[in-house]
């Protein structure tokens, strides 16, 4: 075989493996299902899943990498031929979430744009945000930027373009964050949001918080999707990889946290306290935060930032999708990547397409109640995923067993330190909840029961 790329060192596939797995979710998603289900409890909950269930998944995906060195429809098959399809369904998830998180990167360009260029009071008119996104031509054009940028950091291949840039934006993700929120907190109004975001309001938590939590966590961590076992595959053996995963996770879970901070004491201070703001889902990043950043001194430039945020966290985390597509198809067929690169670029542009004029003249198209993008987000999260990570634990626990991705693991000093919680939680206690997740994700999609 030929050699294959690396990360340069620990460092690099760190910041790398957090770029991917800090991106939209963590900013807008998190902060709003916190709000929503139960302040510090969901902290809480969201936390110890966070130490068991994800780092038992990121250690079993970026281990089954690092082991077969090669990505995800490979790395199944060669330990075990029946489990084929599993790899082909995890590499199917970023096909699917690569073109529409494209076009929501699109939108956080253009809302850069509009806030650099001093817009801040018409970013913030009530209209905005669906006349843009209802548009055809506008829309696309900053799909398809989005979509280049990514493209020409894959390109460039992981050691010189992934990591050269997740060393430089992870950083700079990180202080700006910390900029806005400790800004947040010293609006008048702000402190009244931050005790609501930490105080845990038992009234609020129910089986659905647990449910909510669970999923947020995949999706936030990157798992089933292949782009851990991508990365793994480009992890250097003599890099500790337990010790990996709890700084990706540290990483991921802080970045979640302070944007919480960072957007539910605004929101409160903005609201008067009212905290329907934060439950407009997607709209509280693009249409709630406008209004808020016009309120407030200095709101040109904070939106400014915060949009700079975004787009860091939202390309990284676009780039790990992008190049789990790229080394499929390199590692199956034996192409180049310049030429699979581009050819996976176009096919995204394709792709998102109608993801971006499902608001506009395509949004006759829908699906109980969803549009083009909410329908591929369906399936790939509340479908696929589950799916895939119940089908990894099954594998990983009955098939290789989890002794082969101990040892996998021991490599570097022999030592491992959470195996007896990795063996219970992969064999038991994942499966079972993701069991859970997926029926009650398919039973409140088709109206049959909501938790
Ligand atoms: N983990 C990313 C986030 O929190 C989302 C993501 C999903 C990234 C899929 C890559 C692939 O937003």
């Amino acid at each position: 075989m030929k050699d294959r790329s690396n990360f340069s060192n620990k460092l690099g596939f760190v910041l790398a493996a957090a770029g991917s797995a800090v991106g939209l979710g963590n900013i807008w998603r998190f902060p709003y299902l916190a709000a929503k289900y139960g302040g510090g409890t969901f902290l809480l909950i969201y936390l110890i899943l966070a130490v068991t269930f994800g780092f038992t998944l990121m250690i079993a995906e970026i281990a089954l990498g690092r082991k077969t060195g090669i990505s995800a429809i490979g790395a199944f098959k060669s330990l075990d031929r029946r489990f084929g399809f599993l790899g082909f369904l995890a590499s199917l998830v970023p096909v699917i979430i690569f073109p529409y998180y494209s076009v929501i990167g699109g939108w956080v360009i253009k809302y850069f744009a509009v806030f650099v260029s001093g817009g801040v009071q018409d970013a913030a008119g009530d209209t905005y945000f669906t006349d843009f996104i209802s548009g055809t031509m506008q829309p696309i054009g900053w799909f398809l930027l989005f979509l280049g940028l990514t493209a020409i950091v894959v390109l460039c291949g992981v050691e010189k373009g992934i990591e050269k840039v997740s060393k430089v934006m992870m950083p700079i993700l990180v202080v700006l964050t910390i900029i806005i929120a400790v800004y947040g907190l010293t609006l008048e109004g702000a402190m009244e949001g931050l005790v609501y975001y930490i105080q845990p309001h038992m009234a609020d938590v129910s089986a659905k918080t647990i449910l909510a939590a669970m999923g947020q966590l995949f999706y936030s961590m990157s798992l089933a999707m292949g782009i851990m076992i991508t990365y793994g595959s480009y992890m250097k053996k003599e890099n500790h990889l337990e010790s990996s995963v709890r700084q990706i996770e540290l990483f991921d879970t802080g970045i979640a946290f302070l944007a919480g901070l960072m957007i539910i004491p605004a929101v409160f201070a903005f609201s008067g306290g009212d905290r329907s703001a934060l439950s407009a889902g997607p709209g509280l990043m693009f249409m709630t935060l406008p209004k808020v950043f016009a309120s407030m001194k200095f709101g040109g430039v904070i939106g400014t930032i915060f949009f700079v945020l975004v787009f860091f966290a939202a390309l990284t985390s676009a780039i790990s999708l992008m190049e789990t597509i790229v080394s499929v198809f390199m590692d199956k067929f034996g192409w180049t990547r310049r030429f699979t690169g581009i050819l996976v670029a176009i096919l995204a542009a394709v792709m998102g397409i109608p993801s971006s004029l499902g608001f506009g003249s395509l949004s006759f198209i829908s699906w109980m109640g969803m549009s083009v993008l909410d329908i591929m987000d369906f399936v790939s999260n509340s479908v696929l995923m589950p799916i895939v990570a119940f089908f990894t634990c099954v594998f990983v626990g009955f098939i290789i067993k989890p002794k082969a991705i101990a040892d996998e693991v021991k490599i570097t000093d022999g030592k491992f330190k959470a195996e007896k919680m990795f063996n219970v939680v992969i064999k038991w206690v994942a499966p079972i909840f993701l069991v859970l997740i997926l029926t009650s994700s398919i039973a409140s999609a088709l109206g049959i029961f909501t938790l």
